[in-house]
């Protein structure tokens, strides 16, 4: 009896064992029935490991690779494929999508046109601006004030302080020591000069803060460190931004003022001939702006200064109907940094002539008054006419003041 339990036993244990045997096998079994079933990339998998002979095989985590299709980038159509169908062959690629982008290709942006017409446009399509090569529009722009605007405006203005120093060092100041008569005539009026000096100070607020905009980081930023500088040329930059409005009105202003007085007169041209007596010891006749400060009157504050507020209004969004674009704002500055560049060198010019380069042209619009005989020496021709009586010497107060002898009324 023992002996048949035992062997009962026996026989139920083999038969144990070989049902979970033949439990674990399912799949060599259905494999090997249907191989015509299995999806195209599959056949990537790798080979089954050698001596392999079915169930779970163990694999380094390194040897798993994800399916892709081995030889995707050699499907001819590759390059043109959009950024779902490189993910079909090489999952998480997304070149296609970043190489519409870099061509300024628009995505979807949830924000509306109106407000936000950019939006959708991470990178600005290709184009090219004078100086650049053809690239995205930010690069190109960034190309030109590099490669142009910075340098060569650097150099612009170092040689017109140069030609200054060296015309200050080999003829020192312009106009001979000519004895006062003590007889004054008005030059410039009260308001005359509120306008000039208005103007002369927002304007070397905008030069100063444009040029440490410009040039600060090459010879600021390494003495101050990066946040000084930074505080500093925030602080700057919110003074330009408020200066140019102040700009605007007081050019406009001494635009109108002076306008009447630098239409071309007769001694203009001779002048213009004889580099306004520069080389010679006598400065030839002009009347109340010689042809010099005519130049400077229509380049520097009529075409020049034109040119930089109207850019400058447009980088402050002050002009309506504008698209404020990338594009635009790009194009403007690269019109107000030219033409404010060109703008410093010329009046580096007037503000020499206008403090050192000519003895009493300071005092002229400063206090409003000149001797005679700087007038006769300066602008022979405006001279005459007050002698002649066709100017009155004194314009901002009443003619009585001339006194009986009918000599110049001298200021109190
Ligand atoms: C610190 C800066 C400046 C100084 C020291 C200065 C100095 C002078 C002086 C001394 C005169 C009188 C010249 C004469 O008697 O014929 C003058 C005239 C004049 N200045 Fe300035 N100036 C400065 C800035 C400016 C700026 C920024 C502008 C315009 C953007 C300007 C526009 C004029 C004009 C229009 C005249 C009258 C002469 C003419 O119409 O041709 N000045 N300046």
């Amino acid at each position: 009896m023992r002996r048949f339990l035992d062997v009962l036993a026996a026989a139920a244990l083999t038969l144990a064992a070989a049902g979970a045997f033949a439990q674990a096998q399912p799949a060599a079994s259905a494999a090997t029935a249907m191989p015509a079933a299995k999806p195209a990339v599959q056949e990537d998998l790798p080979p089954p490991a050698p001596g392999a002979a079915g169930g779970i095989q163990g694999q380094n985590i390194f040897d798993v690779k994800p399916e892709v299709k081995r030889d995707a980038s050699s499907d001819p159509d590759y390059l043109k494929q959009n950024n779902g169908q490189r993910n079909a062959v090489q999952p998480g690629n997304n070149a296609p999508m970043w190489r519409g982008v870099q061509a300024g290709k628009e995505g979807y942006s949830s924000l509306p046109k109106s407000e936000a017409p950019e939006a959708g446009i991470l990178i600005q399509g290709p184009v090219q601006y004078p100086g650049s090569r053809l690239t995205s529009a930010g690069e190109a722009w960034r190309q030109v004030r590099n490669q142009w605007v910075i340098p060569y405006g650097a150099a612009l203005l170092a040689i017109a302080v140069l030609a200054l120093a060296l015309l200050y060092f080999t003829k020192g100041p312009l106009g001979q020591h000519t004895q006062d008569t003590g007889r004054k005539i008005e030059r410039f009026t009260p308001f005359e000069r509120a306008a000039h000096w208005s103007n002369a100070i927002a304007f070397c607020a905008l030069a100063i803060s444009g040029l440490v905009m410009a040039f600060g980081k090459f010879f600021l930023l390494p003495v101050m460190g990066l946040t000084l500088f930074g505080f500093l040329t925030y602080v700057l930059k919110t003074i330009h931004n408020f200066m140019g409005p102040l700009f605007v009105v007081s050019l406009v202003i001494i635009f109108l003022t002076f306008l009447k007085d630098n239409f071309p007169q007769r001694g203009d041209l001779r002048w213009i001939l004889s580099a306004g007596g520069l080389f010679s010891k006598h400065e030839p006749p002009s009347y109340r702006f010689n042809a010099g400060e005519k130049g400077i009157f229509w380049l520097g504050v009529f075409l020049l200064g034109t040119i930089v507020v109207v850019s400058g209004l447009v980088m402050d969004k002050l002009v309506p109907t504008i698209d404020y674009v990338r594009g635009t704002m790009q194009v403007t500055h690269m019109v107000h940094a030219t033409a404010a560049m060109a703008m410093m060198a010329v009046f580096i010019g007037h503000i020499y002539m206008g403090t050192i380069g000519m003895r009493g042209a300071y005092g002229a619009m400063r206090r409003g008054w000149v001797d005679e005989s700087w007038a006769k020496e300066h602008h022979a021709y405006w001279y005459e006419d007050i002698k002649a009586g066709k100017i009155p010497a004194e314009r901002s107060r009443p003619v009585a003041m001339v006194d009986k002898s009918g000599d110049l009324a001298r200021p109190a």
